[in-house]
């Protein structure tokens, strides 16, 4: 992607899929504001948001979904109390 100074890994993530994979799964919603916590991923190895963890000019970073969680798809994972799930 084209790189930007400030922007953030959800940038990145939302650059990709509108311009080399639309399937790509991530989950947002409040997109900085660091208040709604969906993008939670782990970055690096460490858990992270990923709307306000910056990219850095020149360096790979590696995305995972969060650790111990089932992943649903892609970056997605199962983040809801079990007794909150529909069968
Ligand atoms: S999108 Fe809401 S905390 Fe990251």
């Amino acid at each position: 992607m084209p790189f930007e100074d400030g922007a953030t890994v959800l940038d990145a993530i939302i650059w990709i899929r509108g311009h080399r994979d639309p399937s790509l799964a991530i989950r947002y919603s409040c997109i900085n504001a660091n208040v709604c916590k969906e993008c939670t991923i782990a970055i690096d190895g460490r858990v992270r948001y990923a709307c306000t963890t910056r990219l850095v000019a020149g360096r790979t970073m590696v995305l995972d979904p969060l650790p111990g969680k089932t992943r649903l798809r892609d970056l997605v994972t199962e983040t809801r109390p079990p007794r909150e799930r529909l069968d």
